[in-house]
């Protein structure tokens, strides 16, 4: 191609893909398939890689990092980056209320989720984006420029050539922290605490190649323009950095008064787990920025907003008892039983004590009073002993010799902290097993739940996994048995045949292989066509796949190479499951190009559930409803999400009419 053609090409390909990266990383609603935009991206690849010359500043191919810094470069902010106060209750909020009412008389708000990331400034001249800086000490930061270039919600070139600078929030999302520390524990690195340290610990690299690869995001909420007085209100500031191209919160409110700030607020603690990013609280500013100079400043922070602070979700407890439990891989876990406790919503009774090394490093003790942490969606955990209020009369934990259920002696392997019953044929063991094989998550048997599993194993009719699919040679007895009925045990009998043709990723999922959690049962199910590849493959084949380490790769060969695992599978097959990893009308196109908005609580499932379900079938969800919906999947007490559907005549679902439109969409 011509120099004067590829760079008109160049341009026309950036400008698309800019519009694309816009569309899919700040609006969340794509408007063109992966397969496309992957063909435009390489295009555009291409074309710089033949005309070097004319590489742009602003493409999206220079988002991949490469810039190696030497050191960080100080960075003075013009106008200081201040803190605010904290606020921790609801008189807290009417007191900053009332000190501003006395002020200036009645202002209105904007009240903005607080997002748990780091604060950065971004510097934008002649419409580019010049620099990017850390807020340090507030007056010093650091400059991330290289970093924060590679997050795609940040526009590199604006489409006005002005000069501001912008303020706001990096994080990451929770998705993208869980998958970051899944990939670090399989390459043996220890995992990110929480996610604003990931993402604090990624804008501290030197390279932004490792920045590049880590899926940050980042919320603006301020500008400054030099030389001009910024006086719109504050959310019609907002919606200019919406209309300028940046991401902007979708759930900050106005309100007209406090009692209006509070309900807001109240409402975003109760929904702050549904959040796909963590907030730790609730921004509460004058929405008047014409007042603020008025409104004045302390010497830390201004007088015109307040941060008020999420319930912690820390809370002390007392252990009654510690006892062992086993996981489905044999894993014997010391558990708490706490004095139930309100944990940020919920009563918390037991608790993780992770293993006996860390009993012992934290020297947890019977009867000690404890902090009890709950994070996201894990298991509430101890994280350590009041020591102030031991009495001297609590009993150490002993880690047992021997498992809890089945008295075979545990196991501990050499440089590993857990214990193992090492008895495939423990029932702990293998009742877990059964729950893993059957749960939604891997062979989704509908009907063949925890409770129905635990009985019938009791009663002798399932044992081992292929037990399940031998169920309908029992129909009769289970009809009589099991207090189920006819029709209930016909349609759990239809789930499990049903089950015999799923994926070979929810297979390997469901055998409940150590370390192969559902991310990695997809990554080797796409390399390799069926079960017994995985099963005769090497070490060193399955090493070669990106992202799978020592570790997982181990762990699998161990498996396979374990005689009564390969019974087990040749009697699975020979019960008849596909064990395939395409098959005819796979379960992921199901939902294919749907966009879906949750909103309300549900009950079948958790919104998560919903989401992880529609994004295993192949759909897509997104926070608002937008003109890109297709469907509201809508709950109990759903809202004003539901207001703007029937609005823009979106089509809304309850629980049972999107379980139809699934079962519709399958045939
Ligand atoms: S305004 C002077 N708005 O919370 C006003 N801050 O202590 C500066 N944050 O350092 C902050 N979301 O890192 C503001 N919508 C929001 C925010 C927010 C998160 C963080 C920010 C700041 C800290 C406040």
């Amino acid at each position: 191609m011509k120099h004067a053609e590829a760079k008109h090409r160049i341009e026309e390909l950036v400008k698309q893909l800019k519009r694309y990266d816009y569309e899919y990383h700040v609006l969340d609603s794509p408007t063109i398939s992966d397969v496309e935009y992957d063909r435009l991206r390489r295009e555009l690849e291409r074309l710089e890689h033949e005309h070097p010359d004319l590489v742009r500043d602003d493409s999206p191919t220079q988002r991949v990092g490469g810039e190696v810094l030497e050191q960080f470069e100080k960075v003075r902010h013009e106008v200081p980056m201040l803190s605010l106060d904290n606020a921790f209750d609801e008189g807290d909020l009417r007191a900053f209320d009332a000190r501003l009412q006395k002020r200036v008389g009645s202002v209105s708000y904007s009240v903005e989720p607080k997002i748990d990331g780091l604060a950065a400034s971004l510097r934008y001249r002649n419409g580019r984006l010049e620099r990017a800086a850390t807020r340090g000490d507030g007056a010093i930061g650091e400059d991330i420029t290289h970093n924060v270039r590679t997050i795609r919600s940040v526009p590199l070139q604006l489409d006005r050539s002005v000069d501001l600078e912008v303020r706001g929030e990096i994080y990451m999302s929770k998705s993208a922290f869980l998958k970051l520390n899944e990939a670090r524990k399989a390459q043996g690195m220890s995992p990110f605490k929480n996610p604003r340290n990931a993402a604090a610990g990624t804008m501290r690299q030197l390279d932004s190649r490792v920045a590049a690869r880590r899926e940050l995001d980042m919320f603006v909420y301020s500008v400054f323009v030099p030389d001009a007085e910024a006086d719109q209100p504050q959310h019609e500031i907002l919606s200019m950095l919406r209309e300028l191209g940046f991401k902007v919160n979708p759930h900050i409110l106005r309100a007209g008064d406090i009692d209006t700030v509070i309900d807001a607020v109240r409402n975003l603690e109760a929904t702050r787990q549904d959040f796909p990013y963590d907030i730790d609280g609730v921004v509460v500013k004058v929405n008047e920025r014409h007042l603020y100079e008025h409104i004045g400043y302390t010497v830390k922070s201004p007088r015109w907003a307040i941060a008020y602070k999420f319930q912690a979700e820390e809370a002390m407890s007392r252990v009654r008892s510690i006892h062992v439990q086993i996981g489905r891989t044999g894993q014997a876990t010391p558990v708490a039983t706490l004095e139930p406790v309100e944990l940020a919503g919920s009563t918390v009774s037991r608790a993780t004590l992770h293993n006996e090394d860390y009993v012992a490093k934290k020297d947890i003790r019977i009867e000690d009073y404890v902090v009890v942490r709950k994070a996201g969606d894990i298991i509430p955990e101890v994280v350590g002993v009041v020591f102030e209020r031991r009495s001297g009369t609590e009993k150490p934990f002993q880690m047992p010799h021997s498992c809890p259920q089945c008295q075979s002696a545990l196991k501990r392997i050499e440089g590993e902290a857990d214990h193992f019953c090492p008895n495939p044929e423990c029932p702990a063991r293998n009742v877990q097993q059964l729950i893993h094989f059957a749960s939604r998550e891997a062979m989704n048997i509908e009907g063949l739940g925890i409770r129905l599993i635990e009985r019938l194993y009791d009663e002798g009719h399932l044992k081992r996994i292929p037990d399940i699919y031998r169920l309908k040679e029992q129909r009769q007895q289970l009809i009589s048995h099991s207090g189920l009925g006819e029709r209930s045990v016909d349609k759990l009998l239809e789930n499990i045949e049903a089950s015999k043709t799923n994926s070979l990723e929810q297979l390997l999922f469901g055998l409940g292989i150590r370390h192969v959690g559902k991310k990695v049962s997809r990554l080797i199910s796409s390399h390799f066509p069926s079960i017994d590849a995985i099963l005769e493959s090497s070490r060193e084949e399955l090493l070669a796949i990106e992202e799978i380490g020592p570790k997982i790769a181990d762990s699998v060969v161990t498996f396979f190479a374990s005689e009564a695992n390969r019974r087990l599978l040749e009697e699975l097959k020979a019960l008849g499951l596909t064990m395939r990893y395409h098959q005819t009308g796979s379960d992921q196109d199901t939902l294919k190009d749907l966009t879906f908005v949750l909103t309300g609580s549900l009950q079948t499932m958790t919104r998560r559930e919903a989401r992880d379900r529609i994004e295993s079938l192949g759909g897509r969800v997104s926070s608002s409803v937008s003109g890109n919906t297709d469907y509201l999947l809508a709950g109990d007490n759903p809202g004003s999400k539901l207001e703007k559907a029937r609005r823009r005549d979106v089509e809304v679902l309850d629980e049972a009419a999107f379980e139809r439109l699934i079962d519709t969409r399958r045939k």
